[in-house]
């Protein structure tokens, strides 16, 4: 299994999930940049965000995502789930969701079959093993469904050797549990459960990334983040 440990060009102390967003709820929106994921979400040809009728956000966060969905014709209902309750807050407050839970996204407590829509951005560096991820997406899609992964790219983790973090209100970096994996590990994981991938995009650090990120010029043409859309099967 690749470690990050192997890659880490940084050595910031490192926290869980949990201690690590609750102390970066208040500043994340200034610090995470749309053209990360939601651009990404931009390029995709399906799923029809119009007909959406009921989505699961796994890792809600502060409801960037749902915001997102919502601005792009999702009318329907929207449940997010978090495991960070500081975040949680942030998006009760934003209002993007019918309803928001307290719980693991591999063990969400959720309606299974109930969603035509699952979706996950930007939490998949969190989890050691992909696989109850891809099982719980897979227990929650209704057949048909759709499930739409914003993940990092394994390669932007290893020629960067940045995990995910923030600045703490002592000024110092800190480091949330960071885990690279392959894009093998999501192919095994996903079909392993079920899936079939319908659409991937991968986000390449362009002109457009570096007027936001002017210092990431060494990165220039490496993929950041990618997107996967798997279909359960009608
Ligand atoms: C980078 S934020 C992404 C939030 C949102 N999707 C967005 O794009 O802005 C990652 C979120 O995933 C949540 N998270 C990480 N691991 C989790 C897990 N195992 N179960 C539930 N939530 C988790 C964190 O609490 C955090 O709110």
């Amino acid at each position: 299994m690749v470690q990050f440990a192997d890659f880490d060009t940084r050595g910031y102390p490192m926290v869980d999930v949990r201690t690590g967003y609750g102390q970066w709820a208040d500043t994340y929106e200034r610090t995470v940049e749309d053209i990360m994921d939601l651009a990404l979400l931009e390029e995709l040809t399906e799923p029809s965000w119009s007909t959406v009728r009921r989505t699961a956000d796994l890792g809600c966060g502060t409801g960037r995502t749902a915001a997102w969905l919502r601005r792009n014709g999702v009318g329907s209902v929207i449940d997010g789930v978090d495991l960070t309750p500081e975040m949680l807050a942030a998006a009760r407050s934003r209002g993007a969701h019918d309803h928001l839970y307290e719980a693991d996204v591999t063990a969400t407590g959720l309606a299974g079959g109930a969603y035509d829509l699952v979706i996950a951005s930007l939490i998949d560096e969190h989890l050691a093993d992909l696989r109850p991820l891809y099982a719980e997406a897979w227990r929650l899609a209704e057949p048909g469904a759709l499930f739409v992964l914003v993940a990092f790219h394994p390669h932007f983790i290893m020629v960067s050797g940045m995990p995910t973090h923030f600045t703490a209100s002592s000024g110092e970096p800190v480091a949330i549990d960071t885990n690279v994996h392959l894009l093998s590990d999501h192919v095994m994981a996903a079909v392993g459960a079920g899936w079939t991938l319908a659409e991937m995009r991968e986000n390449v650090i362009d002109d457009r990334w570096l007027t936001v990120k002017p210092k990431w010029s060494r990165f220039r043409g490496h993929p950041f983040t990618a997107a996967l859309v798997w279909r359960k099967p009608a």
